[in-house]
C-alpha cells in the first residue's frame, strides 16, 4: 500500500509551516483597551492586571504613541470618572474624562480608530449598567442615558461607540439619537453576545464598576445559552449594529464560530480581563510560556472566526512578535 497522504510534509520547517498557516495575527486585527483617569502624570497599577495601568491623559498620549509605533491603530477607551451619582450624569458631560481624552487623542493622532465603551457602571454610585429602581435595572430609562453618552462621546470625536450595557434595544436607541444629531458616520460596535461572566472580575477593579448590590444576571446573557447569541445578535444587526461581538472570548469560542457562520458583518472577540489575569498569574509562577501561549490564544480567536480581537495582550504581543513566531 502506498502511503500517499502524509500531512507532516507540510510541517517540515518553519518556512513551510508559516507558508501554509491558515490564520495569522497582524497589528490590524488588534484593539487595545485604555483606562483613563483624571490628573497629570498619573499611572495607577491594577493589582489583578499586571502590565495594565489607569493613566492620565498626558500619559495616555505617550502610550498611544508607543502603540502606533508597534502598528496598533485601534483603541477602546474606558473612563474612571471623578464623581458618580445614581443617574450617571457624568457619563454624558462634555468634560467627562473619556470625552476630554478623546479630544486630546484626536487632536494629536487624528488617524487612530477610537472606540468608546458605552455603559454607565463606572458612573453610577450603585455600579449597575443602567438606572436602578428598588434594586431593579430599568431598561427603557437606561436607554436615554446610554444614548446621551454615545452622542456626547461622538461629539468629542470617537469614531465608534460600543454599547456594553446589555439593555434591550440599546442599538436602536443609540442609532436614532446619533442620526438625530447628524452623527451619521459614527459606527456602532455592539457587545451583542455579552455573557454574565466571572471573567470580568479584574476589570471591575480597574473600572471601579462592581455592583454594590445584586449582580448583572438579569441583563447579561446566561452562560448556558448558545442559540440566544444568535437572537441577540440578529436584533442588534436589525437595529443598525456595524460590528458584533462575543464576550468573553476564551470560554465562548463556540459562540464566535456560530456568529461567524450566521452573520457577514465584522465580528469582534473580547479577550477579557480575567482571561488576561489568569495567564499572567500562571506565567508569573513559571507554569506556562506566556509568549507562546498568547500567540496560540490569539490565533485561536481568529481560527474560531473572529475578525478583530480586543486584548490587553495586544501591545506585549506585537512587542515580542518575532519571539512569538519562532
Ligand atoms: C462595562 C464593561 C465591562 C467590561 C467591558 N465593559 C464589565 C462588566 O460588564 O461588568 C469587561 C471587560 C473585561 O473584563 O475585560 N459594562
Amino acid at each position: 500500500m502506498i502511503m500517499s497522504r502524509r500531512p507532516r510534509r507540510l510541517r517540515v520547517t518553519d518556512s513551510v509551516r508559516s507558508a501554509v498557516r491558515e490564520n495569522n495575527i497582524q497589528a490590524d486585527d488588534l484593539i487595545y483597551p485604555l483606562f483613563v483617569v483624571e490628573g497629570d502624570q498619573k499611572k495607577i497599577t491594577i493589582s489583578s492586571m499586571p502590565g495594565i495601568f489607569k493613566q492620565s491623559i498626558d500619559l495616555i498620549l505617550k502610550e498611544i504613541e508607543e502603540c502606533t509605533q508597534l502598528g496598533i491603530k485601534a483603541f477602546i477607551l474606558f473612563g474612571t470618572p471623578s464623581t458618580k451619582d445614581a443617574r450617571a450624569t457624568k457619563a454624558y458631560d462634555t468634560n467627562n474624562i473619556v470625552q476630554k481624552a478623546t479630544r486630546a487623542i484626536k487632536s494629536k493622532f487624528p488617524d487612530v480608530w477610537l472606540i468608546a465603551d458605552i455603559c454607565v457602571c463606572s458612573y453610577t454610585d450603585h455600579g449597575h449598567c443602567g438606572i436602578l429602581d428598588h434594586g431593579k435595572v430599568l431598561n427603557d430609562e437606561s436607554l436615554e442615558v446610554l444614548a446621551k453618552m454615545a452622542v456626547s462621546c461622538s461629539n468629542a470625536g470617537v469614531d465608534t461607540v460600543a454599547p456594553s450595557a446589555m439593555m434591550d434595544n440599546q442599538i436602536q436607541a443609540l442609532r436614532t439619537a446619533l442620526d438625530k444629531e447628524h452623527l451619521i458616520e459614527t459606527s456602532i460596535m455592539s457587545y451583542s453576545a455579552k455573557y454574565f461572566s466571572s471573567f470580568y472580575g479584574p476589570f471591575r477593579e480597574a473600572a471601579d464598576s462592581a455592583p454594590q448590590q445584586g449582580d448583572r444576571s438579569t441583563y447579561q446573557m446566561d452562560p448556558g445559552n448558545s442559540k440566544e447569541a444568535i437572537v441577540e445578535t440578529q436584533i442588534d444587526i436589525d437595529q443598525g449594529a456595524d460590528f458584533i461581538m462575543v464576550k468573553p472570548a476564551m470560554s465562548y469560542m463556540d459562540i464566535i464560530t456560530k456568529l461567524d457562520a450566521a452573520f457577514d458583518i465584522p465580528l469582534v472577540a473580547y479577550n477579557v480581563s480575567g482571561e488576561y489575569s489568569m495567564i499572567k498569574a500562571a506565567a508569573e509562577k513559571g507554569w506556562i510560556d506566556e509568549k507562546k501561549l498568547v500567540h496560540e490564544l490569539l490565533l485561536s480567536f481568529k481560527r474560531a472566526g473572529a475578525d478583530l480581537i480586543i486584548s490587553y495582550f495586544a501591545k506585549d504581543f506585537l512587542k515580542h512578535q518575532n519571539g512569538f513566531q519562532s
